[in-house]
């Protein structure tokens, strides 16, 4: 396993629009193991391959308190959503940043797991959230553009400062 490097916002490349899984091989296996390698390093609490440079529809979540609970959903489809959850979120593309986003509270979403079966899982609370932040990665959506144009400014403006400090 290895660590992989995560895209910082604003990056171009967090806009790509990720492309189906066509078959779970050893190589998805491969880029799962090391997302959840890399996700539990940072910590996060999810990632989407597109935060690492893979444009292809693979996410791993981990929103347990025991951080033993990984769930890896493959070309992930939400079948059901309800209510509605306003959780503060961050996001290891977008270091120091924490803002509410509206969500729906409740999902079902059907997946392929790393055996590559389809399953669905019902998920609420934070683990909800977690699957629709990291499902908007794959569309090419950062969540601070939830926000609006003025907040999303000063964001950027902050990161390109932290990043020129930090070069
Ligand atoms: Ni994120």
């Amino acid at each position: 396993m290895s660590r992989l490097h995560i895209l910082r916002y604003p990056d171009a490349r967090l806009h790509k629009i990720a492309a189906p899984v066509e078959e779970v091989n050893e190589s998805i296996r491969t880029l799962v193991a090391d997302m959840a390698e890399t996700m539990y390093a940072a910590p996060g609490v999810g990632l989407a391959a597109t935060q690492v440079d893979v444009h292809k529809r693979v996410i791993v979540i981990d929103a347990s308190e025991t951080r033993d609970k990984l769930l890896t959903l493959i070309n992930p489809e939400i079948l059901a959503a309800s209510g509605v959850a306003d959780c503060e979120e961050g996001c290891l593309s977008v270091p120091g940043i924490y803002e509410k986003i509206a969500r729906a509270e409740r999902i079902t979403v059907r997946a392929l797991g790393v055996d590559g079966r389809t399953f669905t899982v019902e998920a609420e609370g934070l683990r909800a959230v977690c699957i629709q932040h990291e499902m908007d990665h794959l569309k090419g959506r950062v969540f601070v553009e939830y926000l609006s144009r003025l907040k999303q400014t000063r964001i950027r403006a902050k990161l390109r400062k932290q990043q020129r400090q930090s070069a």
